[in-house]
């Protein structure tokens, strides 16, 4: 099969993806070759390096059948047919037949709600007629999309129809990646990258439209844009609004944007079949995969997809799936599985929209990325175990914690939904009739009512918005989040007493990075490791995806990853270590599998650092590295997380100083044995207890030190330190 090799890397430059999808079109076209070089083509791929797709080219190229100029021709026409594929694939879509009808409303509206089907081709086909009514001469057509993987591969979409290069005339733009240039005229990006253009153009003059698109979605970003766009609309009668949604909500849109016209593309949908399960599953996760290998065995053809909470689960889905196939033996057909979920690597990606082969079946294992953001055609069984991993946050503790949770009534007809696009589908919902009736909320709370909002207060404060209370929110979040978050911004410096952003704060903004990493950065000038600091913050945003560990090796990367973490530095520490030492071996590959490493989460952390490094310039920090000083590195970490400090209880696990709350160090720690007294951590998740994650050693008088008017002594007292009553013992 080919894009299988985990191991091919993230491409260095910001057209990695445009590469990516070459190569997908050079796999296509070779089909068409004959089954020779077809062959040697899935061959090649299972071991694609980036260095190698020059080698893969060559040897498309030089097919022993035909003389490289035949190769040539041949390709240009398979190209050219397959071009126009394309095109008659766009005029089958459900928005094709409205195209004129839609440019008339934008023409006399300058917002427009707009709802259809999921699939209908909203996303990928509105930009285009856009550009062919000629909107981008005035200027860009942004669409905003809440996903980061959304936003790529519906770039590299439609950069094939209109057939050109990726990061060319269509591009797109996500935390950490620009591939757009002067010539993008569509621009794809994340919602919260739109947010931060307007730091730096107010009024976003370069664009002739707006789309926020799967404004259904309500995360955080969708609904601050909502506010911003809604105002600048006003000053700006040139600016063409539109906001698309999957769902009915579009009243509410329309309401909010005073009264604008809802637009709707009658979708076209078969019936879908629904199953439910006649008792509560215990384990969803071991239903879904029998439920699976069921109707791969016994039902007709058609494709699957199976809706799990996030990557690990994704993951050992995969791996019990394969394992079971093994066990059916061979008479049964292929299965072909594909997983997909936010952080899977872009090679990956393009594998999901594959047509399956001839007398296989494909499964796709996907997260609540394929609720609506993503279609795949061919789609026809979907299993519904009725969770998602959900943000929820505590305002009283000021703590988030990613949870997994019962999806709601519209999410769970969402899923359903997505079987009936093609032809009738079927839905086995792995719950009971009942919980569906009676235990599902009807709809998803927005994400702004249930999470931390320092950051969105930090932006709105940089953009001058300074009455947050009255901010024009469609849904407002609970007061009390406000201002846990002021109060979190105020902690850091980042504003004063009266609410008003500070330097600090101003400095801060110019992070794309939570309000505390982004301080963590800054103070890193005054303790002198600016450079150190950088790489510590890119490699904590890479997530949880550094260290690798196969199941038949876990005592040898348990000891690789142990080696970083010598003289009991800390994960933070030890997190340069691995950063530095990767850097000293030249960024090897070789390094990295022999350390256990996922060298594309480096590679990741690699692009992150360079454009920290360039914001340090903006802001006008120096670099300087002092990786020896490791009391100034633990200090500058201190400095962005002394809220989340911790203190060691007799029985082994910690207690949070401000707001007490039992927390554990998790076992990946390298400070999970040692147990040091006091700790600082990255951040709490909740599995079968509250972990600490990424935690590093502190000593309680830099409480103090750091954050005076958070801490006062008696916090940082230790009981057993606890020397004499006040007073005593004193010359005073
Ligand atoms: O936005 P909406 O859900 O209305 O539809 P869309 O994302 O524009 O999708 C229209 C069509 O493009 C669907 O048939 C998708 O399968 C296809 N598509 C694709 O083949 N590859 C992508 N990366 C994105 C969409
Ligand atoms: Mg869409």
């Amino acid at each position: 099969q080919r894009y299988r090799d985990p191991t091919a890397g993230d491409k260095m430059n910001p057209f990695a993806e445009q590469e990516a999808w070459e190569d997908h079109q050079i796999g296509k076209a070779t089909l068409n070759f004959g089954s020779k070089n077809k062959k040697r083509m899935s061959d090649d791929y299972q071991f694609v390096f980036e260095d190698q797709i020059e080698f893969i080219k060559a040897s498309v190229m030089d097919g022993d059948k035909f003389a490289d100029e035949h190769a040539e021709l041949r390709e240009m026409s398979m190209a050219q047919s397959a071009f126009e594929k394309l095109q008659e694939e766009r005029k089958s879509l459900p928005m094709y037949r409205y195209r004129d009808e839609l440019l008339d409303a934008i023409e006399k509206y300058q917002v427009l709600v707009i709802v259809g089907e999921t699939g209908s081709g909203k996303t990928t086909q509105i930009p285009q007629y856009l550009h062919e009514a000629g909107y981008t001469k005035r200027g860009k057509v942004g669409c905003t999309q809440p996903r980061r993987v959304a936003a790529m591969s519906v770039a590299a979409r439609v950069s094939q129809e209109m057939g050109v290069k990726l990061g060319h005339e269509v591009g797109y733009s996500i935390r950490f990646e620009d591939c757009t240039s002067d010539k993008t005229v569509l621009k794809y990006m994340t919602d919260g990258m739109l947010l931060r253009e307007f730091l730096g153009e107010p009024d976003l003059a370069s664009y002739s439209v707006v789309m926020v698109d799967e404004a259904h979605e309500r995360t955080l970003s969708t609904d601050i844009l909502f506010g911003l766009v809604k105002d600048i609309a006003r000053f700006r009668p040139d600016l063409k609004l539109l906001i698309s949604s999957a769902t009915l909500d579009a009243e509410k849109f329309s309401d909010y944007f005073d009264s604008a016209p809802i637009f709707k593309i009658p979708g076209r949908r078969y019936p879908v079949e629904i199953h439910y399960t006649k008792a509560p599953e215990a384990d969803y996760l071991d239903a879904a995969i029998v439920t699976a290998l069921q109707i791969h065995v016994t039902q007709s053809p058609g494709d699957i997809l199976v809706f799990l909470t996030g990557q690990e689960e994704i993951e050992t889905a995969e791996e019990i799936m394969k394992h079971r196939i093994r066990g059916l033996g061979t008479k049964i057909a292929e299965l072909i599985i594909c997983p997909i979920y936010a952080n899977l690597p872009t090679e990956l990606q393009a594998k999901i929209f594959e047509p399956t082969p001839e007398g296989a079946r494909k499964v796709v294992l996907a997260t609540n990325i394929a609720e609506t953001s993503l279609t795949i055609d061919g789609i026809k069984y979907v299993i519904d175990p009725g969770f998602c991993k959900m943000k929820s946050y505590n305002p009283r503790t000021g703590m988030e914690s990613l949870l997994v949770t019962p999806i709601s009534k519209a999410s769970a007809n969402q899923r359903a939904g997505r079987s009936g696009r093609t032809g009738p589908g079927k839905c086995f919902r792995l719950y009971t009739a009942y919980n569906y009736y009676n235990d599902l909320d009807d709809n998803t709370v927005p994400e702004i009512q249930r999470t931390n909002l320092a950051n969105v207060v930090l932006m709105l404060k940089s953009l001058g918005i300074h009455d947050l209370l009255h901010f024009d929110f469609m849904d407002p979040p609970p007061s009390e989040a406000l201002l846990k978050a002021l109060e979190l911004l105020f902690a850091l410096s980042a504003l004063n007493k009266l609410g008003e952003l500070t330097k600090v704060g101003r400095r801060m903004a110019e992070f794309p990075l939570d309000p505390m990493l982004s301080k963590m950065i800054v103070a890193s000038e005054k303790y002198k490791c600016s450079d150190d600091i950088i790489s510590i913050a890119a490699m904590l945003s890479i997530g949880n995806s550094i260290f690798y560990r196969p199941k038949d090796k876990q005592v040898h990367a348990d000891n690789a990853r142990m080696n970083f973490h010598a003289g009991n530095v800390g994960d933070h520490i030890a997190l340069l270590k691995v950063y530095s030492s990767w850097k000293e071996t030249n960024y090897s590959t070789q390094w990295c599998y022999e350390n256990y490493i996922q060298v594309r989460s480096m590679k990741r952390a690699r692009d992150t650092r360079d454009q920290l490094e360039g914001l340090l310039e903006r802001v006008e920090i120096e670099l300087i590295a002092n990786p020896n000083d490791l009391e100034a590195i633990k200090k500058s970490i201190t400095s962005g997380f002394f809220p989340h400090s911790a203190r060691l209880q007799k029985n082994g696990s910690y207690r949070t100083v401000k707001h007490p709350q039992t927390v554990h160090i998790h076992p990946s720690s390298g400070l999970a044995q040692v147990l040091p007294r006091w700790v600082v951590y990255h951040e709490l998740v909740l599995t079968s207890k509250e972990y600490m994650r990424q935690v590093t050693e502190l000593k309680p008088e830099w409480l103090v030190e750091i954050a005076p008017h958070y801490y006062q002594l008696k916090d940082v007292e230790d009981s057993s330190t606890k020397k004499m009553p006040r007073g005593q013992g004193r010359a005073s």
